[in-house]
């Protein structure tokens, strides 16, 4: 390892600060050596962003709409509020929690915008440190979405973990899960994907989470969901917030982070909120109040731009029912592409159980795709992906899933 030194010149005395190389982000290097890489037909299935059938990345129409409107609307720059823009903290409570819900109707949620889905969570990390009144310890499915660890360990928790992923059934391990979070000390912190669980897209069935929202509330732990699909998977926003909703239903107080990165293509963007579910309405303004404590000096107020897209997208009501429309497609193209490269699978003769690619859902399939397999797809065939053989399926396309399913089925035979 390589050491680095910077110096900084504070005033007469040189104060040195020694560091080593960083390890590089994982899925960045996929992207990096996909590059580099003349065969044309590369694919790159390692980034998780939404891609055309001509794979090309997809700006919404109502996005387009909703930036049309902003510039014919001639708006000022002024600063946001520490919390955000107001009408979409409203209406992102709303898209999570159900227009009706007796939660926003009775005071008892905080929603303040977010620096998308990671900045959502760390915001609630920060909190969580602070104020949360158990252990500090957190708990995640594994594997979980990469950035979740260093997210919560820079919040000053420590990150343990519970079983979810069953390898020999590429499917959620009920047993495993339940048992590990039946074990979580009481009063602990528990990470639950909404929907369409990254990188594994496994989801519990609706009884699972029934039984997974008893113990947790056997336990008395503390569930954070992280929604950054809402929409993206079944292509049903209110469906792919079921979960939540049933939690809330059952009495759990929660937190939640939300991004609008995939199910509004507004990756640049960094639009998101962070919720927190309290006992009452007093608790809410407390913690509201806190929460503007930490961000000031983080970033001190949100940026607007995207804010005030997804805003005009959900409080318009043309633009929000051409939006559920195109959120049916992504996700539908998803679904599409699933069932094709299985029966492409088939065509290439292959006898494997693939089920588990139609199971899943959301933009990831775990592919059950061992390192050294992966290791071939990459030098063989120029498909790239993560080394956990982890394939963003937005990123196939009808023109390229056959020449996958090649590749896949050349390196499993
Ligand atoms: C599970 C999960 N949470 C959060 C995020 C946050 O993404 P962003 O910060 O781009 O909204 C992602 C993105 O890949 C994710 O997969």
């Amino acid at each position: 390892m390589h050491k680095i030194f910077c110096y900084v010149n504070c005033l007469q005395n040189k104060l040195v600060v020694e560091c080593g190389d960083g390890t590089p982000d994982p899925i960045l290097g996929v992207t990096e050596a996909f590059k580099r890489d003349s065969n044309p037909n590369k694919m790159n299935l390692g980034v998780g962003a939404y891609r055309d059938d001509e794979g090309k990345p997809y700006v919404l129409p109502t996005v387009r709409k909703a930036e049309a409107m902003i510039a014919a609307g001639n708006m000022d720059h002024e600063y946001l509020g520490i919390t955000g823009l107001p009408d979409f903290t409203k209406a992102s409570a709303k898209l999570a929690f159900g227009d009706d819900s007796e939660v926003i109707s009775g005071g008892r949620n905080i929603t303040v915008q977010g620096i998308s889905g990671t900045g959502s969570l760390r915001i609630g990390g920060n909190f969580l440190a602070r104020f949360f009144p158990g252990s500090k310890s957190v708990y995640l499915p594994t594997p979980s979405w990469g950035n979740h660890t260093p997210i919560f360990r820079d919040s000053g928790l420590e990150v343990k973990g519970y079983r979810y992923y069953d390898k020999n059934t590429c499917g959620f391990d009920a047993a495993g899960a339940m048992e590990d979070i039946s074990k979580i000390p009481e009063k602990s912190i528990i990470i639950l994907h909404a929907c369409a669980h990254n990188p594994t897209g496994v989801d519990p069935k609706p009884e699972q989470w029934k039984e997974l929202g008893k113990i947790i509330k056997d336990r008395q732990l503390f569930p954070f969901f992280d929604m950054a699909y809402q929409g993206f998977a079944s292509g049903d926003p209110a469906k792919d917030a079921w979960a939540l909703r049933h939690f809330i239903s059952e009495g759990h107080t929660v937190a939640l982070a939300q991004s609008y990165a995939k199910n509004m293509g507004l990756y640049g963007q960094r639009v998101g909120a962070f919720s927190l579910v309290c006992s009452d309405a007093d608790e809410a303004k407390r913690c509201e109040s806190q929460l503007k404590i930490i961000i000031r000096p983080m970033y001190s107020n949100p940026p607007m731009n995207g804010a005030r897209i997804a805003n005009l997208i959900m409080n318009t009501p043309e633009l929000n029912a051409e939006w559920k429309k195109e959120l049916e497609l992504m996700s539908g193209r998803i679904i599409s592409m699933r069932t094709q490269l299985v029966d492409n699978l088939r065509k290439e003769g292959s006898n494997r159980d693939w089920s588990h690619i139609t199971d899943q859902i959301g933009m990831f399939c775990f592919t059950g795709l061992k390192p050294d397999q992966v290791e071939r797809m990459t030098k063989d065939f120029s498909v790239y992906l993560t080394k956990d053989g982890r394939i963003s399926v937005a990123g196939i396309s009808s023109k390229n899933n056959a020449y996958l399913a090649h590749a896949i089925h050349e390196v499993t035979k």
